[in-house]
């Protein structure tokens, strides 16, 4: 096997939770480029039907969307049932979807928005991961990529997302437990991104957002704190997540990969 085929996904089946834009749009369609169908999960009915279309437009693969919150039980369970009917398996499954919440710090953040947060990134993630992890560990095969962040070894004062960046601590070691649970059959693994231009954070990261003279300012300072003197795009996370879901990271598990344009390495 060449080095190329061992990142290929033929014949895989992948689940993406929060599918429809940004980062998990970008997973989902490296996994079709890379050869496998795709189960796209999330809240955003009209976008899940963009991505699906185009999806389907420009790769081979059979997209499947399916409309769910992963913060409820009932669709965690659902998403990942439907993929395995549907598709016939689950091989990867990306725990993807998050929310920042913005602009207050940890002494001004009220219980609700803790909890709103952490009900997507920490309960969400762990929802998606169990019910993922008991198909793979049944049928004895799988790997899971959950999305952490840079945030889950540094703090971030300057926009006030203190339960996010608690919320990412918590994935980074859920992504160790599970691996050192799951092992040898399964394999989980954690992507942690730097600024990444998507919509998260309601679009604060835009370069539309950027015309606004504050924000502009944030960009600036964000851009200006980065080795790589930019905001990464969401295509620039694809390699990452081939790798984690093929067969050429198979001597990983438990590890996060960073890719941050350098942000923590100073
Ligand atoms: N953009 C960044 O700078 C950055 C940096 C580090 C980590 N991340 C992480 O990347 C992941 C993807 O974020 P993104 O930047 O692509 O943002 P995004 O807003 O473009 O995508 C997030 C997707 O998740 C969906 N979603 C939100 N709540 C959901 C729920 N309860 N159930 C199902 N789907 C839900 C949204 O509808 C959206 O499609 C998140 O976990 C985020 O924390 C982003």
């Amino acid at each position: 096997m060449t080095v190329l085929d061992q990142f290929r996904v033929d014949g895989d089946v992948a689940l993406v939770t929060g599918g429809a834009s940004g980062i998990g749009e970008a997973y989902a369609e490296a996994m079709a480029e890379g050869g496998a169908d795709v189960a796209i999960a999330d809240i955003d009915a009209s976008g899940l039907a963009d991505t699906a279309d185009r999806l389907r437009a420009e790769t081979d693969a059979e997209i499947l969307p399916i409309e769910a919150d992963v913060t409820e039980e009932a669709d965690a369970e659902r998403m990942v049932e439907r993929t395995v009917d549907e598709l016939g398996g689950l091989d990867v499954c990306f725990a993807n979807a998050g929310i920042s919440g913005l602009g207050n710090k940890i002494t001004n953040v009220s219980l609700s928005d803790w909890r709103e947060i952490n009900g997507v990134n920490h309960d969400g993630v762990f929802l998606t991961t169990r019910e993922a992890g008991s198909v793979m560990e049944e049928q004895g095969h799988g790997r899971i990529v959950v999305t952490a962040s840079m945030l889950s070894f540094v703090a971030e004062p300057a926009i006030g997302i203190g339960p996010y960046v608690a919320s990412k601590g918590g994935a980074k070691q859920l992504t160790k437990q599970l691996a050192a649970e799951l092992a040898p059959d399964v394999r989980v693994n954690a992507v942690c991104p730097g600024y990444v231009r998507t919509s998260i954070g309601h679009g604060l990261l835009t370069e539309t957002a950027a015309e606004s003279p504050a924000v502009e300012d944030l960009h600036d300072e964000i851009e200006g704190r980065t080795p790589l003197g930019r905001f990464a795009e969401p295509s620039e996370l694809k390699g990452i997540a081939l790798y984690l879901a093929s067969e050429a990271s198979s001597y990983c598990t438990g590890s996060t990969f960073v890719v941050d344009g350098g942000w923590t390495a100073i």
